[in-house]
C-alpha cells in the first residue's frame, strides 16, 4: 500500500454521497429523476422515512430553495432543521468541513448547502464524510435542483427535450442557472441560446438578439439581473434593461403560441421581465416552483435509497 492508498483508506476516498454537479450524471439518471419527479406529483409513487433528520445550511438568502427542500422533506416524513449560520460555530472559526462532520456525528442524515463559492465542496472531497450533500446552489456554476426542476416543467409540457428551442435570457455571467442548465439541456438535445446585455453574455451558448428569439423559442427563459453578484454597477438603467433586453408585453405577444415562459424567480418586475407577463397563460414561473418540492422528494429519495 502506498501513501497515498493508505491516506485514501483512512479518509474514505472522494467520493462524497449526495447532489454536488448534474455534470456527473448520465443522461440516463437526469431522465430517471425527472420521471421521478413527476411519479411524486401524480400520487403514483409515495414513501415515508422514519427517524431521518436533514439540516439546511445557507450561507446565501433563499426562499424556494430552501423552502421547497423543507417542504420535499416534510412529505417525506424527514424531520427538517434549519442552520442559522450566524449564530452556529462557523462564526468561531470552525470550517465547512468539521461543520458538516460534526452534523454526520451528532446524527443527522443529509446537508443541504447553498454557498456563494463555486464547486464548494471540491474542499469537502478529502475528508471521511459519509453524510449526504445536496447541493442548493454554488456560486456562479451550478443550481442542481433548479435545473432539475426545469427540465421537470420542460417535460411535463412538452414530453420530450429533443430540438426543443431555449433561449436564455439576461445576467448570463453571473447566473448559475444558465451554466448549469445550459450544458445540461445541450445533452439533451435541446437547442440553446443565450441573449441579454453585452456586458453578460459570455461563452455560455451562441448569441441571438431577443427580438429573434422571442419569434422562434418554444422556451424564453429569463434569468434575474443578479446585482449581489457584480463588481460594478449595471452599465445601463432599469428602465432601460426592461426595454432592451426585458420581456415586455410586446415581446411576449410575438412569441410562438406553443412557447413558454420560465424563471428561476425570485423576480425582478418591470426589468428582466413586465409585471402583466408575471402570470400570463405562457408563463410557467409558479409551475417551476411547485415541480421543486417533486423535484427535491425524488432527489432526496433517490440519495436515502441508493439509486444516486
Ligand atoms: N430559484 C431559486 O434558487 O430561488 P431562491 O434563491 O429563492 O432559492
Amino acid at each position: 500500500m502506498t501513501v497515498d492508498d493508505e491516506a485514501s483508506a483512512i479518509h474514505g476516498g472522494e467520493h462524497i454521497r449526495g447532489l454536488l454537479s448534474l455534470r456527473d450524471l448520465s443522461v440516463d439518471t437526469i431522465e430517471k429523476i425527472v420521471l421521478r419527479s413527476l411519479q411524486f406529483k401524480k400520487g403514483i409513487k409515495s414513501v415515508r422515512y422514519f427517524d431521518k433528520k436533514m439540516a439546511t445550511l445557507f450561507f446565501e438568502n433563499s426562499t424556494r430553495t430552501q423552502f421547497s427542500f423543507i417542504a420535499a422533506m416534510i412529505n417525506l416524513g424527514i424531520v427538517p432543521v434549519q442552520i442559522n449560520t450566524s449564530v452556529s460555530s462557523l462564526m468561531k472559526g470552525e470550517n465547512l468541513y468539521d461543520t458538516i462532520k460534526t452534523l454526520e456525528c451528532i446524527g443527522y442524515d443529509g446537508v443541504i448547502i447553498r454557498h456563494s463559492s463555486d464547486r464548494y465542496y471540491d474542499e469537502l472531497a478529502h475528508g471521511s464524510l459519509e453524510i449526504p450533500i445536496f447541493n442548493a446552489g454554488d456560486g456562479k456554476a451550478e443550481h442542481p435542483t433548479q435545473t432539475l426542476l426545469d427540465l421537470v416543467t420542460i417535460y411535463e409540457e412538452y414530453g420530450h427535450f429533443e430540438d426543443i428551442k431555449v433561449c436564455i435570457v439576461g445576467d448570463i455571467s453571473h447566473s448559475r442557472v444558465a451554466h448549469g442548465n445550459a450544458e445540461i439541456m445541450k445533452r439533451l438535445g435541446m437547442d440553446v441560446y443565450i441573449s441579454g446585455p453585452n456586458e453578460f453574455m459570455d461563452n455560455t451558448a451562441s448569441y441571438i438578439p431577443l427580438d429573434e428569439a422571442v419569434t422562434i423559442s418554444d422556451i424564453i427563459m429569463l434569468l434575474r439581473v443578479q446585482y449581489e453578484r457584480h463588481k460594478e454597477e449595471m452599465k445601463i438603467s432599469e428602465a432601460a434593461y426592461h426595454i432592451n433586453y426585458g420581456l415586455t408585453k410586446s415581446r411576449a405577444a410575438r412569441m410562438k403560441d406553443s412557447a413558454i415562459i420560465m424563471h428561476p424567480a425570485p423576480v425582478n418586475r418591470q426589468i428582466e421581465i413586465a409585471n402583466e407577463v408575471v402570470e400570463c397563460t405562457k408563463s410557467r414561473i409558479f409551475a417551476q416552483m411547485k415541480n421543486g418540492v417533486f423535484t427535491r422528494m425524488a432527489v432526496i429519495s433517490m440519495v436515502l435509497d441508493g439509486e444516486l
